[in-house]
């Protein structure tokens, strides 16, 4: 199979790796290919199709039949739809983070979404985030990047996502800390593709640093390297 350029973003929950590759993405004019957003949209498309998350089968044959597009517009945002329909902000909610996170431990299911990513890659050059991008899904990128933050400091910024979002209806930082923890620990620990550093992945440490500061410190390493 043969990939246009892929740079493989991986990290935590709340490590910026979002942002990040949205903004890294837009300047490269690459599509912004979030692998997240594949789990959560089958999470969510599950719990309405009421398949339960152990439901290994099912949910690999609801991955299969759903049509996935990141749709790269002139102004060289990507948008995700699903089945034709935009999901961008159906994808962003904590519910949707939880419903992903609890099918990722499933092989046969992630073995069908890393088909998606290799078909989208294959199309078009692409910035990817997720948790085994550089370890599973493209293991041969030369551009591999791993950001990472204390926890505390992850829920302090998921927690100002969903007060923007939610405002007073949010829920308060002590529970999102508690989220992102245990969310850590399901996605570490996990049999398959765990969530782990490839040992030729660069880290970052995001804590003191904007997502500007880490875009441009990734398209320096582009700029100053012919491993494309
Ligand atoms: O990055 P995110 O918060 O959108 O991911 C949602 C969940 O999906 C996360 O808890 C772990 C899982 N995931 C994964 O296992 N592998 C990926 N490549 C992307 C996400």
């Amino acid at each position: 199979m043969a990939f246009s350029r892929v740079i493989a973003i991986d990290g935590p929950a709340g490590s910026g790796k979002s942002t990040v590759a949205a903004k890294l993405a837009k300047k490269l004019g690459s599509i912004h290919l979030n692998s997240g957003a594949l789990f959560r949209a089958v999470g969510i498309r599950a719990k309405e199709l009421g398949i339960l998350p152990g439901d290994g089968v099912a949910l690999s044959e609801l991955a299969r039949t759903l049509n996935f597009e990141f749709r790269l517009e002139p102004d060289n945002t990507t948008h995700f739809f699903v089945d034709g329909e935009c999901w961008d902000s159906r994808v962003r909610t904590l519910e949707a983070g939880e419903l992903g996170s609890r099918i990722a431990v499933l092989g046969d299911l992630r073995a069908e979404l890393v088909a998606v990513q290799h078909r989208i890659a294959e199309a078009h050059e692409v910035v990817l985030e997720g948790r085994d991008a550089g370890t599973v899904v493209f293991p041969e990128t030369p551009w591999k990047f791993y950001l990472d933050a204390p926890s505390t400091v992850r829920a302090a910024r998921r927690h100002a996502e969903v007060v923007a979002l939610l405002g007073e209806s949010a829920p308060q930082l002590e529970q999102v800390l508690r989220e992102v923890q245990e969310r850590d620990l399901r996605d570490s620990t996990r049999a398959v593709a765990p969530q782990v550093r490839a040992a030729d992945a660069e880290l970052i440490d995001t804590s003191e640093m904007t997502a500007e500061e880490v875009v441009e410190v990734i398209a320096s390493r582009i700029r100053g390297s012919s491993g494309s």
